[in-house]
């Protein structure tokens, strides 16, 4: 690629998000004067050596910061990471290093890729990202939390029953097979996007919003819950669906997937939390490609009213209507509570209602992407949304034991058809706990 070429390629996406005031076109131009392409190879020092007499041309002798993000494929990280802090360094200002995942896929090559990059970087030098702890809603979590009075006493197994993290694509893998059979659906979604959030979810009030005083809080639910058991995952995999004319593959049907695999594109599962705070509460997590719709929510099912004086007779199922909290993370972002409300008019019949937050009504502004915040943090040195390495560490220990038995017992994946709402398996370890799945079709809560 040419410079200009690699311009007109960022420029296509390029959003501006300054004061009204200020040209936008200006600083758009500024901006891409400064975008370079330099091409290389990625275990060559040499390569990377010119690299670093190219940045100096530009740096100009002023002090200046590196930053690296790499989104390439986990075998080559080390290769990279040696040859850009070997060669590539900043003279005089901060070198760091972004990771995109996968960082491992179980416990002993997770451990052993930060063994590697501590031979080249200190801990504060590496940024893994795990971009659902950009996203507007995730990072609203918090603040839900702790500056809310309301939330914080119920937070707690004295009145939530069950709480739900959910993930669903509405599209298979599509031709990103290669990557994804080697990893499948708990560690490509499970073992950090939803466990992050449980996390945050879960963990009690930090001391400060410093990034370890944060993340210190983090590790510590995490390194309370039981490691996942067998009998509490299950597993699908899509096959192919024919609607009217249209026949969608089966995930075995990507050209990139080995025949036969037996990788799950689908799980649900049920963790638990061995604390104080949450003892005995099942937090399930579901996530699955391929499936009737594209959501990402985090449902908070509420006790029933102890001796609640309205039964049946007042059109409510009480067994169905309790409160829930939902987080809907994307699309359409919002926030409802799910009350009990009494229908108006002379009878007293009730029935549930939403307390609603609709960002898009609420909120006129664009939410900007998750990696724009992430990546703005990294320049920032802004720690508190990447994964520290005693996370990272306390997340594979709670998954790393079941992947290996889902490996080595060849557990069969339940097949579901493209575009279902998946395995009723689900449904089964659901009702196991005395959960019943939350669903976003069958509610209209942001009308
Ligand atoms: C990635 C996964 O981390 O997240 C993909 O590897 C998944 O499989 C993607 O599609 C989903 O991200 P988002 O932000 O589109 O929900």
């Amino acid at each position: 690629m040419t410079d200009a070429e690699l311009r007109d390629m960022v420029s296509r996406t390029l959003t501006c998000r300054i004061d009204k005031r200020e040209n936008c076109s200006e600083k758009m131009e500024q901006f891409l004067k400064r975008c370079f392409y330099h091409s290389g190879q990625y275990d060559s020092e040499k390569n990377f050596a010119e690299l670093d007499m190219k940045l100096r041309d530009h740096e100009k002798g002023r002090v200046s910061n590196r930053l690296f993000y790499l989104s390439i494929p986990p075998y080559i990280f080390i290769e990279v990471v040696r040859c850009a802090s070997n060669s590539a360094s900043s003279a005089n200002g901060w070198t760091r290093v972004i990771v995109e995942k996968p960082f491992g896929r179980d416990s002993e090559s997770s451990a052993s890729l930060t063994r590697d990059l501590k031979q080249y970087l200190v801990e504060d030098q590496i940024f893994r990202i795990d971009h659902y702890l950009g996203k507007e809603l995730v990072e609203n979590l918090s603040v839900l939390r702790f500056s809310n009075l309301i939330f914080g006493p119920l937070w707690s197994r004295q009145y939530i029953r069950n709480v739900q993290f959910i993930f669903s694509e509405d599209f298979g893998t599509e031709g990103r097979g290669g990557y994804f059979d080697s990893y499948g659906i708990i560690r490509d979604i499970m073992q950090n996007h939803l466990l992050q959030i449980l996390a945050l979810f879960a963990m009690e009030t930090p001391v400060s919003l410093d990034a370890e005083d944060v993340r210190n809080e983090k590790v510590k639910v995490l390194r309370s819950m039981k490691p996942l058991q067998l009998e509490n995952v299950v597993i699908g995999q899509y096959k192919s669906h024919t609607k009217g004319s249209v026949t969608y593959p089966a995930y075995t049907d990507d050209n990139t997937v080995p025949k036969g695999s037996l990788t799950p594109t689908f799980a649900a599962a049920a963790l638990f939390i061995n604390n104080a705070r949450w003892d005995g509460v099942p937090f399930l997590m579901k996530a699955g490609k391929a499936l009737h719709s594209k959501i990402a929510e985090i449902r908070v099912q509420f006790k029933h009213v102890p001796g609640s004086l309205y039964n049946s007779s007042f059109g409510t199922d009480l067994d169905r209507t309790t409160n829930e909290l939902v987080i809907r993370l994307q699309p359409d972002e919002g926030i409802y509570l799910k009350i009990n409300n009494k229908v108006p008019g002379l009878a007293m019949r009730l029935d549930q209602s939403n307390l609603n937050l609709h960002y898009a009504a609420r909120y006129a502004k664009e939410i900007p992407d998750a990696y724009e915040r992430l990546l703005l943090d990294a320049i920032e040195g802004e720690r508190r949304l990447f994964i520290r390495s005693d996370e990272l560490d306390a997340a594979w220990a709670l998954f790393t034991p079941v992947l290996k038995e889902l490996e080595e017992k060849k557990v069969m994946p339940e097949l579901y058809p493209y575009g279902s709402r998946g395995p009723v398996g689900a449904h089964y370890l659901a009702a196991r706990h005395n959960v019943q799945w939350g669903d976003i079709s069958a509610e209209h809560p942001l009308e």
